[in-house]
């Protein structure tokens, strides 16, 4: 089953980005296709780095943020979501139709600085404003509540003590690229699924990373394993 992937998207796009460069290197085993990016700004660069493709997209005004979005999806024969940097709360009449089959990317470890309000730099000026050392990325499900969802995946990422919020966002991002398209890959493939009892099964973490190097204001090299128990 070759899925119809919509991808929402706030901003500049770069997770979409990723998604996109990773489905088209995988090509004809792709499991899927990204066939519609909507968002609710009229002038994120996600919009159009999906027109540059030929990609369908749309603008969710109100009305297609709230009561249009699940026609709208249904008008697409849209199968699977992925919400890449979107800001607003998918109506429940969307996550009820797609349960299990939307997925978000969070820039911290769930339960950790996430739920309304944490977004963007508010995460990552949390994260180093409580000298948290360790953050990362999460995929998750999505459900009726912001960054509530069961989790799937997640890939911790150091923070050093000369680290700002801008600097984190960044080590964040890089390991977000790598992270979500691969666990939207295996979604669309049905080898990640949400079970009737809200477990995620999953044939063993979607990554296989011998290492994640990252380096200091001073150069520090701080490579730690972050490969899955095997
Ligand atoms: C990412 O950090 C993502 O985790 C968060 O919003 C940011 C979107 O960045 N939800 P981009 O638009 O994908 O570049």
């Amino acid at each position: 089953m070759s899925s119809r992937i919509a991808v929402l998207a706030s901003g500049g796009g770069s997770n979409l980005q990723a998604i996109l460069d990773h489905f088209a290197a995988l090509g004809d085993a792709a499991p899927g296709a990204v066939v519609l990016v909507a968002s609710d700004q009229p002038d994120a660069l996600a919009l159009e780095r999906a027109r540059r493709l030929g990609i369908a997209t749309a603008v969710l005004d109100r009305e297609l943020r709230t009561a249009g979005l699940l026609p709208l999806l249904q008008q697409h024969a849209i199968d699977l979501v992925g919400l890449a940097g979107y800001l607003r709360l998918v109506p429940s009449a969307v996550t009820h139709a797609l349960r299990g089959r939307i997925v978000n990317v969070h820039p911290a470890l769930l339960p950790a600085f996430g739920g309304p309000g944490m977004y963007g730099d508010h995460v990552h000026d949390a994260v180093v404003a409580t000298g948290t050392r360790v953050t990362g990325a999460t995929v998750h499900f999505v459900d009726e509540q912001y960054d509530h969802g069961a989790v799937i995946a997640q890939w911790p990422v150091p923070v050093f003590a000369s680290d700002t919020a801008a600097t984190v966002a960044l080590r964040v991002l890089e390991v977000e690229h790598q992270l979500f398209p691969r666990v939207l890959a295996d979604v669309a493939a049905g080898r990640i699924t949400l079970g009737a009892d809200g477990r995620v099964s999953r044939p063993g973490d979607p990554i296989r990373f011998t290492h994640f190097a990252a380096s200091d204001a001073s150069g520090a090299a701080d490579a730690y394993p972050v490969a899955p128990p095997s």
